[in-house]
């Protein structure tokens, strides 16, 4: 990808911040973070990146976003919709509150904040040639982890929401990727004791499938969660929930 106007969420940590790193000197790169202290680290460590800061789940904060982008840059060729977070899901034992306020921030961070924030930058995405929005969702949508439970289905909601979207703006020219990431080392992923996908390799897959123009990404140990759970889905999930995940 070379001499675009890249816009990413969440792009000063993990899958975000590789990405970043692999686009940032051929491509005007804009990531929208929500931390003063991510902001300072993603400028230190790429200062020809663009940082805004915002919230994607604060209607106001896209609102500027957006406004300040098009000013700056006039249009938006690729937005990459990748902030995201996941919360344990212990139905049993967390209190009504928590219960409630988790699965809350994961359907506004994971599922509504792509769609709005898509949206609103709709009429900058028609300025470009050759426009793409990109779905970060999880191969945790075809397949749920028990005690991710809300986390998954966050994704399978916006995994549905991607594919209506792509249905809807094929007549408007634009492109809709969704990349559905294996088990990735991140922070959001310290906890999981099982093989992870450096981010920098899983970053170079995506990008390398991007340019050859694949629309769904199902990377690394997504691929065979993706298959299972169309066959088998009972094996996949008691696979997937076994004695240690
Ligand atoms: N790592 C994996 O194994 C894995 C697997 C499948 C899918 N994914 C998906 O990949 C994407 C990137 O995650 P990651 O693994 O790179 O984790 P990460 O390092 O924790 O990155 C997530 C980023 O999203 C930002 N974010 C969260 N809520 C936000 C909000 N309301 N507004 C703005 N930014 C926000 C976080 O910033 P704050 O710290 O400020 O919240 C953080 O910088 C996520 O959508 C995740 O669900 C990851």
């Amino acid at each position: 990808m070379k001499n675009k106007i890249i816009v990413i969420t969440g792009g000063a940590t993990g899958i975000g911040l590789a990405i970043v790193k692999q686009l940032m000197n051929d491509n005007t790169v804009i990531s929208l973070d929500r931390s003063d202290a991510k902001i300072t680290a993603l400028k230190a460590a790429c200062p020809k990146v663009t940082s805004i800061k915002a919230d994607v789940t604060s209607a106001d904060d896209v609102d500027a976003a957006i406004t300040s982008i098009g000013k700056t840059a006039g249009k938006i060729d690729v937005l990459i919709n990748n902030a995201g977070l996941g919360r344990n899901f212990d139905f049993v034992n967390a209190s009504d509150k928590k219960l409630a306020e988790d699965i809350s921030t994961e359907m506004d961070v994971n599922y509504i904040a792509p769609i709005v924030l898509s949206k609103k930058a709709l009429p900058l995405l028609k300025k470009s040639d050759a426009p793409v929005i990109v779905v970060v969702s999880s191969g945790l949508a075809y397949v749920p982890m028990a005690f991710l439970g809300s986390y998954c289905a966050s994704k399978a909601a916006v995994h549905f929401a991607t594919m209506s979207i792509r249905h809807q703006v094929a007549a408007l020219k634009i492109r809709v990727v969704e990349v559905l990431p294996p088990v990735v080392d991140t922070d959001l992923s310290k906890g999981a004791t099982i093989k992870k996908m450096p981010a920098d390799t899983f970053a170079k897959i995506f990008l390398d499938r991007f340019s050859k123009g694949q629309d769904v990404m199902n990377i690394g140990q997504t691929a065979a969660l993706e298959k299972f759970s169309r066959f088998l889905p009972k094996t996949a999930f008691k696979m997937l929930n076994k004695a240690g995940n």
